[in-house]
């Protein structure tokens, strides 16, 4: 039996989440937003300054635990933004010293693709999308491989820059999401596969100048960027099942609450006969949970840190961790 608290801070969220033998008790997050322009890093971490101990008071609350059951912290070591991943790993190191427990250091981009075992996953390809990620990953001999991933940024983070240029704060997916629905027109955009990896940096500058023409409705724009932009994840994700055989895709990271990028991950699987899998949306986005969940794993493989040495890790790649608890 262990009680495993998971702290998240990368970037705009801070989260706390317990985990209990597999199962959530609990997932509480604060997430920084604005309404007008991006994250700003430094007051992303403020934000997290501010509400981390009503956060973690909150989770102890809402779960009923006490903090003396708690058996070890984990928290999100990197990757992420250097200002509010320190914010985290302090507050981490504060309550494992007062509670006397050892501390879990999770990579980001893993918990996002652990956490996907909650939807009976077993084997998947992962199509991980989100603000600062995108890769094709899937597990072959102690590591996390990725098969193709962004050249540039994150699929998310372009839905917000684009979202930025429509005069929409962060995060920009949600309402893009929205105006896409009410949008119908195809608008030609470019589509950039080479090879496994994608691109977007080119399509943004597309849409930028589509925008400040004036000539095009920002609806249809919307729904065109996700129709192209979306096409090119499923076609690399389809790629690498064929290539690895693979029968199951699962998706994660915060784009992947994304509704028609489900429908497309959902029609792709159903045509070649393999299994479709999504986490739900309070799990896809930056959350604790996933971090206690993927920490609690690592934990009864005997994972574990003292406080002294810890250290953040804001450019941690996936396939730079070696996964010993698989
Ligand atoms: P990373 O995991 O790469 O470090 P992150 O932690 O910033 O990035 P997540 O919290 O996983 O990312 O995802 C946030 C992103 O998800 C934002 O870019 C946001 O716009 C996007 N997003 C959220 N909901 C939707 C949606 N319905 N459609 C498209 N994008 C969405
Ligand atoms: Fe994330």
């Amino acid at each position: 039996m262990a009680i495993i608290l998971g702290v998240e801070s990368t970037a705009h969220t801070f989260g706390v989440g317990i985990v209990k033998n597999g199962k959530i008790l609990v997932n509480v997050k604060d997430t920084y937003t604005t309404e007008k322009g991006g994250i700003i890093p430094i007051e992303a971490a403020r934000h997290h300054e501010q509400k981390k101990y009503g956060v973690y008071e909150e989770a102890l609350r809402q779960s009923g635990t006490k903090e003396r059951d708690i058996d070890a912290i984990a928290f999100s070591q990197g990757p992420g933004l250097a200002p509010c991943l320190l914010v985290g790993m302090r507050f981490t190191k504060e309550i494992a010293e007062k509670l006397r427990v050892p501390i879990i250091p999770v990579n980001h981009c893993i918990a996002h693709i652990e956490i996907g075992r909650v939807t009976g996953a077993k084997d998947p390809v992962m199509l991980y999308a989100s603000g600062a990620n995108t890769q094709i990953i899937a597990y072959a001999a102690g590591k996390f491989r990725i098969f193709g991933e962004t050249l540039d940024v994150g699929v998310g983070n372009f839905i917000d820059s684009f979202a930025r240029y429509a005069g929409i704060g962060f995060p920009g997916g949600p309402r893009i999401q929205e105006m896409a629905e009410k949008g119908h027109a195809l608008i030609d955009l470019p589509y950039k596969v080479k090879g496994m990896d994608v691109a977007f940096s080119g399509i943004l500058t597309n849409l930028k100048q589509k925008i400040e023409s004036g000539k095009y409705n920002v609806n249809d724009l919307a729904y065109s960027l996700q129709e192209v932009v979306f096409a090119m994840l499923v076609e690399t994700a389809e790629r690498a099942m064929a290539h690895t055989g693979k029968k199951e895709l699962l998706l994660g990271g915060g784009v992947g609450c994304n509704k028609r990028l489900q429908e497309m991950c959902e029609i792709m699987c159903r045509e070649r006969g393999a299994k479709f899998f999504v986490p739900s949306n309070d799990l896809l986005t930056d959350n604790g949970s996933m971090i206690a969940y993927t920490g609690e794993i690592m934990f009864k493989s005997g994972i574990s840190e003292k406080i002294n040495g810890l250290d953040i890790k804001p450019r941690q790649r996936t396939d730079e961790v070696e996964v010993s608890w698989r």
